[in-house]
């Protein structure tokens, strides 16, 4: 099939690549020049595992095309899948300029039926919104074409994302059309092989789908790091809680980590912007208000936790950070609970030394250089003559590691763990002042 995406960002790239690889014949549009160039030349603006690979093989065999020429993309595909950025407003809610402007370029150069997609995460009755606005597009024209919009949400995890579009669990599909039915069946038919993935209902229902099930799954981790931190007061283990709780199949074992907040593009985003569209319908959603809130507070706990154990002078104090991703296999430091970490630490007159494996780049993007932020080669050379030591990110490589050494190298043998990598039992015997989340016996 002939496809065109919209947004060559984090969905619409992993989108288009997992298309073309199947054989479809992919072009790939975006506004931004710059990122075009890069991506003809090979150059992949985002980290993912093994999506640099994916695109090169595909550019190669001709199925994978980028351009910035609206019409011709927009001639180019069948189904056009809208994957642009939904920034959250000043309040909260979806900015859908982007979404809105695509679907005017779409209207301005459409020249035969189109089934258009909405990719990116909208609020409910977006497809609604750019059903109109190429409606209006095409009136303006005087052009009689005919289309359908249908809402088909994706559930990439940065990290995972090839392996949850080539093996999700389900391809949700918000339509009404018999129509957008079948082309939405070829188009994933490689995909959808072993058993029927493809879930088709209702276009608010899908729409709705994918703010639920990010704000359930955040829901989840709030939870778990409120009782965690009622753990901590208690004097009882999180994680003897999390296994109790986990081996019942109707909680189970899934997404119920404790540790320092949830960060990423997604969860922060959507469940306020759930919040924000309860609101605009009459609706106070208390619930989702709770695990936003929960969520800001929980990413304050490790500062707190390090100023508890430095009686509050943290001023002219170096501070080992490990990890500054929102979570391992990616360089995304969007909402990272380090953030909050360091921008803290630097308000207390600290000093941060901070290593991680992909993030360092993108770290240096949003802080730039300054005195106070040191970043180094690698996770040994982030404690030398730190005084002690934070782990913001349970990267692989942080898992092994000895307490006798690192109480060598730390000036107070403190470590704040915000994944809760290690045993507190094993840290304290190497002499190490262990701060994990929600381990009673630790604080
Ligand atoms: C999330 C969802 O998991 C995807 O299903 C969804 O498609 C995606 O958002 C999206 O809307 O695009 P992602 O943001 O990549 O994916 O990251 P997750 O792996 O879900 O992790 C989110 C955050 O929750 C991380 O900060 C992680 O450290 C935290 N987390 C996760 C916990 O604190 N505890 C857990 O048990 C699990």
């Amino acid at each position: 099939m002939n496809i065109t995406v919209f947004g060559t960002g984090y969905v619409g790239l992993v989108t288009g690549t997992c298309l073309a690889d199947v054989g479809h014949d992919v072009v790939c549009m975006d506004v931004d020049e710059a990122k075009i160039d890069g991506l003809k030349r090979g150059e992949i603006p985002i980290y993912e595992p093994g999506l640099e690979s994916m695109v090169l093989r595909n550019v190669e065999a001709g199925r994978l095309n980028f351009t910035t020429d609206a019409r011709q993309a927009v001639e180019h595909g069948t189904l056009q899948f809208i994957a642009v950025g939904t920034p959250p407003d000043e309040d909260g809610s979806a900015d859908l300029k982007y979404v809105l402007a695509v679907a005017g370029t779409i209207g301005e150069f459409m020249d035969g039926y189109k089934v258009i997609i909405d990719k990116s995460t909208v609020p409910v009755g977006t497809a609604d919104r750019v059903t109109t606005r190429i409606a209006e597009v095409l009136n303006e024209r005087g052009a009689m074409h005919d289309f359908d919009v249908c809402s088909n949400p994706e559930f990439l995890k940065e990290g995972a994302a090839l392996e949850d579009f080539t093996r999700g669990a389900r391809i949700v599909v918000g339509t009404d059309s018999e129509k957008v039915r079948e082309c939405m069946h070829e188009c994933y038919a490689p995909y959808n092989r072993n058993h029927e993935k493809l879930m088709f209902m209702d276009v608010r229902a899908a729409e709705l789908t994918k703010y639920a099930a990010n704000a359930m799954l955040a829901t989840k981790i709030s939870f778990m790091n409120e009782i965690s931190n009622l753990a901590e007061r208690l004097g009882a283990d999180i994680e003897e809680v999390r296994r109790g709780i986990g081996s019942d199949p109707r909680i189970g074992y899934h997404f119920i980590y404790p540790g320092c907040g949830y960060g990423g593009s997604c969860f922060p985003k959507d469940v306020q912007a759930l919040a924000r569209t309860a609101s605009q319908v009459g609706y106070d959603a208390e619930l989702l208000q709770a695990v936003e809130a929960v969520n800001k507070r929980q990413k304050v706990t490790l500062f707190e936790k390090l100023s508890r154990a430095f009686d509050g002078d943290l001023a002219g104090k170096t501070i080992a950070v490990w990890g500054l991703a929102f979570k391992p296999n990616t360089d995304d430091m969007r909402d990272a609970p380090s953030r909050t970490l360091m921008e803290a630490l630097w308000a207390a007159g600290a000093k941060v030394q901070a290593y991680d494996p992909e993030a360092m780049k993108e770290c240096r993007r949003i802080y730039g250089e300054r005195d106070d932020l040191v970043l180094v080669a690698d996770n040994v050379q982030a404690v030398k003559g730190a005084d002690a030591l934070v782990i913001c990110t349970e990267w692989k490589e942080f898992r092994t590691l000895d307490g006798e050494w690192l109480k060598a190298q730390l000036g107070f043998p403190v470590v704040v763990d915000g994944r809760n990598l290690f045993e507190p039992a094993a840290m304290k015997a190497a002499g190490l002042m262990y701060y994990a989340v929600g381990r009673g016996d630790s604080m």
